[in-house]
Formats: structure tokens, C-alpha cells, sequence
């Protein structure tokens, strides 16, 4: 090895984790969930595991037709679903949340949130129809029914002040009765992980994982409710209950620490949630980009790359977007044209083929820590179900448009959950989907119980 290459290779090796490394995650990582189910040590487990009211996956007989909202991920959308056993129609909306928004009022958002559900709906003609409304909200909420959902803290680039703490449901309704003009009622509030699991499940039933590999990473799966110490009630219903784990914050108490590198704690440091969901910060899409750039501006201020030629641009935060690691991965290793045209965007004059194998390598380090620490979360879900068999549902922007994220998964997950079977299945629009099924189960409870003269709303599903 040259005296160059051992220089990098110093700068990238904490980047690299060993098996040892992944099976102690593993480990830790169980014993913060057993701690999150446990009602006497729920409130110091990082991972809050939070009961979701949502009992039963799809039975196939689900019909009708449902508003769905979805927020949380790359967009803010509003669906129309039609479903009837297996077919499902979907039409959607897809709405900007403006920054200034996502950092604003609460009052505002769902001001904002009312008015995109208002020209949709009128977009569509169902003004004078009363439809059932299914909203899929991605971030930690502490559940007291299926239509009850107190937002515990902000993840991922929001931060609206009035809302933590407050019953999403209620802020929505509000918002509603404050316009006047819509006739929509909120049956049940879901992760967009229960609606990945949910939306695979209606046709796969061994689906018993769900997970989001996107903005933000998260996982849910099934639980033995008598294991689900923090769920109210006892509603009559499968003695099983879906669990939104919030894995992201894993970590927050240091336990990931030895993993933790330099480009890591600056990531978080300069976050708008320092401190919080460490996990999440190592894996999901609004952070990989940048641990990227943090290496490879090392490498450059170290004259490892670029010759030593800097630019605004690589200079400024955020600015290495998360797809363009997609970009450099997917790229032709003879001439490299895709990594060449991005360091154009990006102001660095010379960029030599050399340059574009360090940029790829680094680019690879960084994707298969991050892939490799997915499998380490699927791997301690799969081994404490103990089911043979399981189909685990995916979406998001990562594992979508990543070239190797799913090879990589499954190659580590098989090391690390030996003796079990499983596969990954990609959702297709989960979120949406997944809060028409739950609103729709919802929708059949309630109509038992006003036939039955008793118009609770439904807790269960
Ligand atoms: C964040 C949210 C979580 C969501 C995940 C993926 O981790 O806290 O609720 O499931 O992002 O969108």
C-alpha cells in the first residue's frame, strides 16, 4: 500500500464495521425493544415502542371508497382509494409543505393540511359525499386508539411549534371545523410503516415486518399482545398487535456511540433534532448524502481528492444530495460520466477517473454501513418473532432508487438471521393504501357498533 492510499484508508476505516460490531447492535438494540414493550421501563427505553391499535392485517374482503393523507416522507399527498377485495384504484395529489411551514405554527400546518383536502376534494366532485379518512402520519406518536394519536416529538425536517404532545386528530378536526366547508371525519391514524406491512399483507399473508428505508427509517412488526404491556384497553380482537417501533431513535442513550464517527456527530450536531434518533442518522436518506460529503471533503482538505481543490458548493451543507450516492453507485466504471456531470453541478474543475473511484468507494462505505445496519434491526426483529417464515415490506426513496440496498440487505440479514426465511418485498404506495385498509376495518367497527346503538369510535382494529 502507497503512503497515499494508507492515509485513506485511515480517513474511511471507522466507516467499516465488522460482524462483531453488527451482532453487539443486535443486542443492544433488543434489549432498549424488550425495554420500550415493559410498562415499568417504557419511559427510559430509547425505543418507545408504540402500540398502533391495529390488530388484524387485511382479510381481502375490504371495500369502498376512503381519503387517505400521507405525511411524513418526501411529499405531502391526499388519495382517493377505491378498494374491493384484491383491485385497488388509487388517484393522488401530491402537495409541497413549504420549509416555512414545516418550521412553523401548528395552527398552520393543518390549516394548510384542511386546504389541500378541500381542493382535492373539489377537484374530485365528492363535496357532498361523506368519506372516511385514513391518515397516514409519519413520525413517533403515543397512541390511545386507533384515532387518538399524541405526537411525542417532531422527526425528520419538521418542527412546528403547538404540536408535540397534542392529539394529531383533534389539531385535524379542528382545522376542518374551522373551514366549515368539508365533510371528512379522521377514522384511524397510522406510521407509514404499519401502512407498508398493511398493504403487502392484503396480499401476502406471512408479511409480519414492515419498514421504511427513506427521509427517515423506521420498522414495525407483529407482537404477541400479551407482550404489548403499553397498549390501553382490551378491545375483542386477534391476540396480536402491530407495534411501531420507532427505531430511529435507537442510540439516543449512546449506546451506538462506539460506532459513531466523526462525520457522524457532525451530522447530528447540526441537525434540528441534535442528539435524537442516532440510528436513523446513520441509515435514512436525509442524512447519507451528507455523511458522504463530510468524507469527502476530509479527503480533499487532505490533498486525497480533487487535488486538493475545494468549492462552495462541496462546502455547504446538505449540498450532496442522497441520490446522487444512488447516482455515483449506479455509475459506468470505465469513464464515469454520471459522477463527472455531478462534481460539474457541484463547481469542482478537475476531476480525474482516480477521483471518481475514491468518490465511489466512499460512496460505497457509506451505503453498506448504512445497509448493513438495516439488516442488523431486520435481524433482531426476525430472531425475536421466531416465525420460520416472514415476508418483510419495504418502501422508501433509499431502497427504491439505491442500485445495491436490497442486495446488500438481504446478503447481511442471512448472516445475521441465520435459520430463518425470509424476503423483502417493495410496497407499492403502502402509505396510502395502508390508511384506506385500517380506515376501512375502522369503518366496519363502527357501523357494527351504531347498529348495535353503541357509536363509539372504534379503538381497534
Ligand atoms: C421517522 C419517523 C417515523 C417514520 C420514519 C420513516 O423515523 O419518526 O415515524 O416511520 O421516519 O418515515
Amino acid at each position: 500500500m502507497t503512503v497515499l492510499q494508507e492515509e485513506v484508508e485511515n480517513i474511511l476505516r471507522p466507516l467499516d464495521l465488522s460482524d462483531d460490531d453488527y451482532h453487539t447492535v443486535m443486542q443492544s438494540m433488543l434489549d432498549q425493544m424488550e425495554r420500550g414493550l415493559g410498562a415499568a421501563t417504557n419511559d427510559t427505553a430509547p425505543i418507545k415502542m408504540y402500540p398502533t391499535y391495529v390488530r388484524a392485517v387485511p382479510d381481502g374482503t375490504e371495500s369502498g371508497e376512503f381519503l387517505a393523507l400521507d405525511l411524513g416522507g418526501t411529499n405531502f399527498r391526499v388519495l382517493l382509494v377505491t378498494l374491493k377485495g384484491q383491485e385497488v384504484k388509487m388517484d393522488s395529489k401530491i402537495f409541497l409543505i413549504p420549509q416555512h411551514i414545516m418550521l412553523g405554527s401548528g395552527k398552520h400546518l393543518f390549516d394548510h393540511i384542511a386546504e389541500c383536502i378541500y381542493r382535492f376534494v373539489k377537484e374530485h366532485n365528492l363535496m357532498e359525499r361523506k368519506l372516511p379518512l385514513g391518515f397516514t402520519f409519519s413520525f413517533p406518536c403515543r397512541q390511545k386508539g386507533l384515532a387518538r394519536a399524541m405526537l411525542t416529538t417532531w422527526t425528520k425536517g419538521f418542527k412546528c411549534e403547538g404540536v408535540e404532545g397534542h392529539d394529531i386528530v383533534a389539531l385535524l378536526h379542528e382545522a376542518i371545523t374551522r373551514r366549515g366547508d368539508l365533510n371528512v371525519e379522521c377514522l384511524a391514524v397510522i406510521n407509514d410503516t404499519v401502512g407498508a406491512l398493511m398493504s403487502c399483507a392484503h396480499t401476502d399473508r406471512k408479511c409480519a415486518v414492515g419498514i421504511i428505508l427513506g427521509t427517515g427509517s423506521n420498522a414495525c412488526y407483529i407482537e404477541k399482545l400479551e407482550k404489548v404491556e403499553m397498549a390501553e384497553g382490551n378491545e375483542p380482537g386477534p391476540p396480536e398487535m402491530l407495534i411501531n417501533t420507532e427505531w430511529g431513535a435507537f442510540g439516543d442513550d449512546g449506546s451506538l456511540d462506539f460506532i459513531t464517527t466523526d462525520f457522524d456527530r457532525q451530522v447530528d450536531k447540526h441537525s434540528i433534532n441534535a442528539g435524537k434518533q442516532r440510528y436513523e442518522k446513520f441509515i435514512s436518506g436525509m442524512y447519507m448524502g451528507e455523511i458522504v460529503r463530510l468524507a469527502l471533503e476530509k479527503l480533499r482538505k487532505n490533498g486525497l481528492l480533487f487535488g486538493g481543490e475545494g468549492s462552495y458548493h462541496m462546502a455547504t451543507r446538505g449540498r450532496f444530495y442522497t441520490k446522487y450516492v444512488s447516482e455515483v453507485e449506479s455509475d459506468d466504471t470505465d469513464s464515469f460520466p454520471m459522477t463527472k456531470q455531478i462534481f460539474q453541478e457541484l463547481e469542482i474543475e478537475t476531476v480525474t477517473d482516480q477521483d471518481c473511484r475514491l468518490v465511489r468507494h466512499v460512496c460505497a462505505l457509506v451505503s453498506r454501513r448504512a445497509a448493513f445496519l438495516s439488516s442488523a434491526g431486520v435481524a433482531c426483529i426476525l430472531n425475536k418473532m421466531k416465525r420460520p417464515e416472514v415476508t418483510v415490506a419495504v418502501d422508501g426513496s433509499l431502497y427504491r432508487f439505491h442500485p445495491h440496498f436490497h442486495d446488500l440487505m438481504m446478503e447481511k440479514t442471512r448472516v445475521l438471521a441465520p435459520g430463518i426465511r425470509y424476503k423483502f418485498m417493495l410496497s407499492e404506495d403502502g402509505s396510502g393504501k395502508g390508511a384506506a385498509l385500517v380506515a376501512a376495518v375502522a369503518n366496519r367497527i363502527l357501523a357494527e357498533q351504531k347498529a348495535k346503538g353503541n357509536p363509539e369510535t372504534s379503538s381497534a382494529v
